[in-house]
């Protein structure tokens, strides 16, 4: 027996980090490197919002809170939840966590019993899986194509729901698609889910304010308040606020579901950050109007990538509803042959040899479970993007 946990042995780092790692030798070793692998938007946190914390510190806001949240922040999250969703949570039935990935965490960890299923649709983020894994929960993987925007088809849905499906996690718009579901293709999805009683349903909405074209952003609970009882309604500041660095995710959720988490927490992580608590504060409270500003910012870059891409040979690029993401297909160059002599069999290969040969970090799309496909994070400057863009166009006209 080793000295590590079994458990661990299925547990695959993230992939997405091991791509910036990458990309951070590169540079380190005098290579001119593009990352556009890292999810993060490279926007500094509203100034409002630092001073909210700076306060916080000066108040001598600096020790243990409840593990769960401090009041101010449970009440600003059922007032977000209530003003932007239509939803009614009491404060507590509100969650704060160090980051949305412990939110999802601590869901599972409160509720896996070895064998449980989590079903996730493919293309997923990363890390829904291996948390499942961690928890002692077998993920299940039900894919959508591109043909279909990426989303998953309710028939789909339904043929993979079985007697031990514990948890459906939904997440809208989708890293590392982009897609995002309007009100009547997650209706179609919600009327599956109100036919299986047994299965609660993990709504991740970390990408709820980046969606562009007027596109109307639904959640689960919304869509079918029939649902209410049975679904967690996940959120955070990490993305909207441009706040990743804070560690501030949230919930809400039926209380049974909600005190089993806060045990989970304080036997933890206790309490995230008391200071970054009141940043969160004020980043739910407080002015909202640059979100759209930085929207309107993230569409343009959205329409550029997708243009470029497209005038890529043997590139296919949908246009995404929303993140900073897009998806394309590298199908059109598999088999082909690189200069230096290396034949594209796979993703992997793909992005491997664009890294290679033009300094452009990506990640393959088979790390999120759909390929071949890679993702870009465009949530990077307009001239990097280009540069970037016009490298890839090369690198596939190089192919032969
Ligand atoms: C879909 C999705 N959910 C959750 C998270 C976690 O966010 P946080 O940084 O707040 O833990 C991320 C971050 O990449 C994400 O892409």
């Amino acid at each position: 027996m080793g000295f590590i946990a079994d458990s661990l042995s299925r547990v695959k780092p993230s992939a997405t980090i091991a791509v910036s790692n990458k990309a951070r030798e590169l540079k380190a070793s005098g290579r001119d490197v593009i990352g556009l692998g890292a999810g993060e938007p490279d926007f500094d946190t509203p100034d409002n919002i630092k001073k909210a914390a700076i306060e916080a510190i000066e108040r001598g806001e600096t020790k243990y809170t409840a593990v769960d949240g401090i009041p101010e922040l449970k009440q600003a999250i059922a007032d977000k939840f209530k003003r932007e969703n239509g939803l009614d949570y009491d404060p507590a039935q509100c969650f704060v966590a160090p980051g949305g990935k412990p939110i999802i965490y601590n869901a599972f960890a409160a509720t896996l019993n070895p064998g449980d299923e989590v079903l996730i649709p493919a293309p997923y983020w990363v890390s829904y899986p291996d948390m499942a894994l961690l928890c002692g929960g077998e993920p299940v993987f039900v894919g959508a194509t591109m043909d279909d925007g990426f989303k998953l088809r309710p028939e789909a849905l339904d043929a993979a729901i079985t007697e031990k499906t514990k948890w459906f996690v939904f997440n809208s718009p989708s890293n590392p698609s982009g897609a995002a579901y309007s009100r009547d293709e997650l209706k179609a999805l919600t009327d599956v889910l109100m036919k299986h009683p047994h299965v609660w349903i993990l709504s991740d909405d970390m990408y709820e304010h980046l969606v562009y074209d007027d596109f109307e952003f639904v959640t689960p609970a919304q869509v079918e308040p029939g649902l209410k009882d049975r679904t967690l309604t996940m959120n955070g500041v990490s993305k909207a606020y441009a706040m990743t660095g804070w560690r501030i995710g949230y919930a809400a959720g039926p209380v049974e579901l909600i005190n089993a988490m806060r045990k989970v927490q304080s036997q933890t992580t206790s309490n995230p950050t008391s200071i970054a608590q009141w940043a969160a504060v004020e980043a739910l409270n407080g002015t909202q109007d640059f979100i759209s500003e930085r929207a309107a910012v993230f569409k343009e870059r959205r329409d550029l990538v997708v243009s470029m891409l497209n005038q890529a040979t043997g590139l296919v690029c949908p246009t995404p509803e929303g993140a900073f993401y897009v998806f394309p297909s590298c199908a059109g160059c598999m088999g082909k042959t690189t200069p230096s002599g290396k034949v594209l069999e796979t993703d992997e290969d793909f992005v491997t040899e664009l890294l290679e040969a033009e300094g452009v970090a990506v990640v393959q799309g088979s790390a999120f479970g759909l390929g071949p496909n890679f993702r870009i994070s465009y949530a990077t400057s307009t001239e990097a993007l280009e540069e970037s863009c016009e490298r890839i166009q090369r690198f596939c006209a190089s192919l032969t």
